[in-house]
């Protein structure tokens, strides 16, 4: 097992990023990425998920425009999108897709590559342009790559005593 002192440390390091460089990801790494999304838990073990592996630069630049926030995305060598399959698991899809996002993100980190979860994005278009079925619920879609500049300052987090309530 991992040293938990060191696991907080690596777990407070991470950080959105929105900054890529052209640097493609090697084929190794992503599966590295997909390994880790794979292996999160989900109600009953249904894995209510489809992964999709994006590298189309027009794909990439049809997406970036219409995700609000989410411009860089475009800059982006490697791009995951998350899909939740409803039919397999209606009542936890949401909560097993968002695990493997954090997975995901996680073993990115490790690898000292980037990304963001991109939230503001017009699912339906997007859904359009990946071909994901109708039934399906389009989670994220994680840009992947090697950070560009510096990693950003720490983001705030509440202090504990405001958000922790003890009952014994
Ligand atoms: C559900 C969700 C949606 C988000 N959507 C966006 C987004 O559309 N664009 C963006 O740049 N960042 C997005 N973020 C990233 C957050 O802004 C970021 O996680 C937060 O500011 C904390 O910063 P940190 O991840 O560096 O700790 C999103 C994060 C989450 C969890």
């Amino acid at each position: 097992m991992i040293d938990p002192e060191i696991f907080l440390k690596f777990l407070k390091s991470r950080r959105s990023i929105r900054n890529f460089q052209e640097k493609p990801i090697s084929d190794k790494e992503i599966d590295m990425i997909l390994e880790a999304g794979r292996w999160a838990p989900s109600a009953n073990n249904r894995q209510p998920w489809k992964f999709i592996v994006i590298k189309n630069k027009e794909i990439l630049k049809a997406i970036s425009k219409i995700a609000r926030y989410g411009k860089f995305i475009e800059q982006s060598p490697v791009v995951i999108a998350i899909v939740g399959k409803k039919k397999v698991s209606s009542k936890w899809y949401l909560q097993d897709t968002s695990l493997v996002s954090m997975n995901m993100m996680l073993m990115a980190w490790s690898l000292n590559i980037g990304t963001c979860w991109i939230g503001n994005l017009n699912r339906e278009k997007a859904k359009e342009i990946l071909k994901v079925s109708k039934d399906d619920f389009l989670l994220t879609i994680l840009p992947f790559g090697y950070i560009k500049g510096e990693i950003p300052q720490p983001t705030n987090r509440k202090d504990l005593d405001k958000i922790k309530r003890e009952i014994v």
